[in-house]
């Protein structure tokens, strides 16, 4: 039922309506991501630094829903091996991990080169590569040094050097055998960092976030162009960024609620995208001025939202070979009246200035934001397009959240749906390089502890092994792997997942 509703409406807004079945191409990657932290454990093993989220967690561990961080996580550190198999039995293309930055570099300066936490991501990219699974890193997943935090972190200018510097090390090391990096993972996480909620945990809102955003920015900017100077000739490799790319629906046809829309995408997708992707870079006007303005009003001398000069214009422009989409979910949006909720003052919320909310229609995941509505995807896909000229893309990220049953039924609805509204995107001229489900594994969901369980394998955190066991959904993905389509009414004979030879898999 959901999902003719889905092709109902994808097809309605394309004008047409058709039923052909439709096949990812044989060069389409598939894949499964999952990051540092969330799954290696191991936080003070063979030297390995200090993160701001080793530090805020075991300060705080009050803030952790079910009180369960990172220490030992899915102890991948350990079971590296284990994790390869999985993948294996999945029939994946590509494996998305994180390097920890403090496991390689303990000071987070280059001063300190630890080479047991670099022979780990040596261990995992050879075991990978000698099952013919293609490694796409993650430079940076969240997890700072504490070290560099204490001085001053992502607000501090200074980190861009940092940055580059411990980048270069993972180009040196890694560049022959790793064809696929991505810089940084979701720079919006700066407003969650310097809103309080996550590490560092550092309450500046509409300032210190903005300043985050910045020098994120402009460390993937130097880390692109050290690639591309570099290494790219020998390597021929390809760098991205992944932003967090949900998708703002304007409530209705009204015009101040479909103006309400655009600011919000402005300021969600613009204030990363334009300065890479647009034809004139910077941050979108509509963001500078909004939050120019509202910075006078404010008694700022400045705007709160940090310049970009003319040379770091020229820098981020095009400074990406494809740009990683995270895509999870959707909100409405309605315009603000003067009785609506008041935000906090100066925040992002407040410059944006709009109401957000989810259909009551959309099933709901475990995470409370977490809705499906997979015409998000179609309409975010040719969002880009039109703006920013059918950009490459690469879906880095894209999961379900629900308890620790193996019979995910929900999982595999959201998977199917969201994977028919892409290739949909993807007649319509989106270009796609891959797809990439959140998560292989359950893992440390940050504040939400295990509580809320991403993976297509199940993890047993009480047993020391971290026993990790295929849900439903583990099947159905091997499956669409396997054949390219999606077969809405497919199901297993038996829940036993194993090695499949890649011969056996169905190719255009
Ligand atoms: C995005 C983040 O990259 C990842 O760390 C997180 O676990 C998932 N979303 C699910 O919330």
């Amino acid at each position: 039922m959901r999902l003719c509703l889905l092709l109902f409406c994808v097809t309605a807004v394309r004008g047409w309506s058709d039923t052909r079945i439709r096949k990812f191409k044989k060069e389409f990657l598939f894949g499964v991501a999952t990051s540092a932290y969330q799954v290696e454990g191991a936080w003070d093993t063979d030297g390995k630094g200090e993160s701001i989220w080793d530090k805020y967690l075991h300060d705080h561990p009050e803030l952790i829903a079910d009180g369960r961080n990172g220490d030992i996580a899915c102890d991948s550190y350990h079971q590296y091996k284990r994790d390869v198999e999985m993948l294996r039995e999945l029939g994946v293309d590509h494996y998305r991990f994180s390097i920890s930055w403090p496991r390689v570099l303990p000071t987070g300066l280059t001063n300190d080169i630890n080479e047991k936490g670099l022979q780990y991501y040596d261990n995992l990219i050879n075991e990978l590569l000698k099952y013919g699974i293609e490694p796409m890193v993650t430079i940076y997943h969240f997890d700072l040094p504490q070290s560099l935090q204490e001085l001053g972190g992502w607000a501090s200018p200074l980190v861009v050097q940092w940055f580059e510097d411990y980048t270069r090390l993972l180009f040196d090391r890694y560049a022959d055998r790793v064809k696929f990096w991505i810089t940084i993972n979701q720079p919006s996480f700066c407003f969650e960092s310097y809103g309080g909620i996550t590490a560092p945990g550092i309450k500046s809102k509409g300032l210190g976030d903005y300043m985050c955003v910045k020098h994120v920015l402009l460390a993937h900017a130097k880390a692109y162009r050290l690639y591309e100077k570099e290494y790219k000739n020998k390597y021929k490799g390809s760098v991205g960024i992944s932003l967090s790319l949900n998708f703002g629906h304007p409530l209705n046809n009204k015009t101040e609620n479909q103006e309400a829309a655009e600011i919000f995408r402005d300021f969600t997708i613009g204030l990363y995208m334009n300065p890479i992707w647009s034809k004139y870079g910077d941050f979108p006007k509509t963001v500078r001025n909004r939050v120019m303005k509202k910075s006078k009003e404010q008694g700022y001398e400045k705007s709160r939202l940090p310049t970009l000069s003319s040379e770091e214009i020229k820098l981020l422009k095009g400074s990406a070979d494809f740009v990683g989409i995270n895509h999870y979910t959707s909100v409405f949006v309605e315009a603000r009246t003067d009785s609506d909720e008041i935000f906090e003052v100066p925040s992002l919320q407040d410059d944006i200035g709009v109401l957000l909310t989810q259909s009551d229609e959309w099933v709901s995941g475990k995470s409370s934001w977490l809705k499906s509505a997979p015409y998000g995807i179609y309409k975010l896909c040719l969002y880009l397009n039109e703006k920013y000229n059918y950009p490459q893309t690469f879906v880095t990220e894209q999961g379900w959240s629900t308890g620790t049953s193996l019979n995910d039924r929900s999982r595999v609805d959201y998977l199917r749906e969201y994977l028919i509204a892409l290739l949909f995107a993807i007649e319509d001229g989106t270009k796609v390089m891959g797809y990439t489900v959140w998560s292989l594994m359950d893992n440390v969901e940050w504040n939400a502890g295990t509580s809320e369980r991403f993976g297509l394998y199940e993890v047993d955190f009480e047993a020391e092994e971290k026993t990790r066991t295929a849900r439903l959904s583990a099947l159905v993905y091997k499956r669409i792997i396997q054949k390219r389509v999606v077969e809405k009414d497919w199901t297993p004979d038996s829940w036993k997942i194993s090695i499949t030879p890649r011969s056996e898999r169905d190719e255009l």
